[in-house]
């Protein structure tokens, strides 16, 4: 594994690297692309391997996932989160984003609330909207640097019985939050008290930096597995997104037999042959490769603090505890959203995401994707040391 190597990536339609994705979105199809959040580095040689072996075999019919499928994904969460899922309790799913989706069908009418913490990743208020529900937020709170929840607004909200759900992301993207045991089982009390069924998505799970652990929300009690869903994947993991593969746990045996039947309903129930084997290899062989990836993006974190302090102080790393993804706080520049915006895809050439995606509580902030050689990490740097060099004083 060389996670310096350049992989030209434009002979492919990737949204992060396609010209009109960066036209259309950051008004420049030449700046560093660096805010969808996949990677610009090549899965583990066994998913790769495998996947070629299956190619060869060359009969793409109807399949079920194998035995070994399942035993791969349970031994991953054991032996990484000390988590024993049941097999009864897994349902698979295309895409966390389909699974989302169905559970806000499941425990929501049309109208009611569900509860988001932004900045949170932007898909989930879409998901929300486009269901008919309401997005009630309950912001995050920055406190000397760190994000954290507002557990008494959180309370407020999840007393108004108009509001059934919470979704919420474990690791949180963007801050890059590793949310801590005792945080999960404060926001289970609440969500217990007041009957709000809690989405969780830890997609992110497998990026955590020591000392930090990530905690599956549904190890922190039995009631509070029984009034939730988690939505996993090694989508992130092993940079394996487009394969398209998900993984639903529902220890209420209701709750999971009604996400069964909607699945059912709608006919998501077909698997691709391509993805079961991948996730199947990430599973069974890509410890030691993660393992490494973990230190990688470590670097490249310590290159951005380092560069920051020394060559653009007014530009602020919120202190990643895991995820590939870095929030950075510009507010020092003094430009509003819309400027920032243009700023650093015009003058400082990288494609960031910009804060307001994630709610306006972002405005001022903008998230990078550090899953890449830290040689485009560097040119980025350099790209926006430069910039902020030319601004007016
Ligand atoms: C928190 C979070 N959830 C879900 C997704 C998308 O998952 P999927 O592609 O499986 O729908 C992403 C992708 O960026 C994400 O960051």
């Amino acid at each position: 594994m060389n996670f310096d190597e350049r992989i030209d990536r434009s002979q492919y339609p990737t949204m992060k690297w396609s010209r009109a994705f960066l036209a259309g979105h950051f008004g420049n199809e030449a700046a560093i692309p660096m805010s969808v959040a996949d990677m610009d580095l090549k899965a583990p040689t066994a998913v790769i391997e495998q996947l070629q072996k299956r190619v060869g075999h060359g009969i793409f019919g109807y399949e079920v996932k194998p035995e070994s499928y399942f035993t791969a994904l349970e031994s991953w969460y054991q032996q990484r989160h000390g988590w024993k899922i049941a097999r009864r309790h897994i349902e698979p799913c295309p895409s966390i984003l389909n699974a989302i989706a169905i559970l806000i069908n499941q425990h929501s009418n049309e109208g009611d609330g569900v509860i988001l913490q932004p900045p949170v990743f932007f898909e989930f208020r879409m998901v929300v909207k486009s269901n008919a529900r309401k997005i009630v937020k309950n912001p995050l709170k920055l406190v000397a640097g760190r994000y954290q929840m507002d557990f008494a607004d959180l309370e407020v909200k999840a007393a108004d019985p108009h509001n059934k759900i919470l979704i919420l992301c474990n690791p949180h993207n963007p801050v890059g939050r590793v949310w801590t045991e005792t945080e999960l089982a404060q926001v289970a009390a609440i969500c217990e008290r007041h009957h709000l069924f809690v989405i969780t998505d830890e997609i992110h799970g497998d990026f955590a930096f020591p000392p930090h652990r990530h905690i599956p929300y549904l190890t922190v009690s039995e009631s509070a597995a029984q009034n939730a869903a988690a939505c996993i994947s090694p989508a992130k993991t092993f940079n394996i997104a487009g394969m398209v593969d998900a993984i639903t746990i529902i220890p209420n045996e209701t709750h999971r037999r009604r996400f069964r039947e909607f699945a059912h309903r709608y006919q998501i129930n077909k698997i691709n042959v391509f993805a079961s084997v991948a996730t199947e290899a990430a599973y069974q062989e890509g410890a030691a490769w993660l393992d490494a990836l973990l230190v990688y993006l470590q670097g490249n974190v310590d290159l951005i603090r380092g560069f920051l302090q020394a060559n653009a102080s007014d530009v602020s790393l919120i202190e990643p505890e895991g995820t590939f993804l870095v929030w950075l706080d510009f507010q020092e520049l003094g430009l509003d959203a819309k400027a920032l915006e243009k700023f650093l895809a015009r003058e400082a050439r990288i494609a960031l995401s910009p804060g307001y995606w994630f709610g306006r509580e972002g405005a001022g902030f903008a998230r990078m994707t550090i899953g890449c050689p830290r040689q485009t990490v560097l040119r980025a740097l350099d790209n926006l040391a430069a910039a902020i060099k030319r601004l007016p004083s």
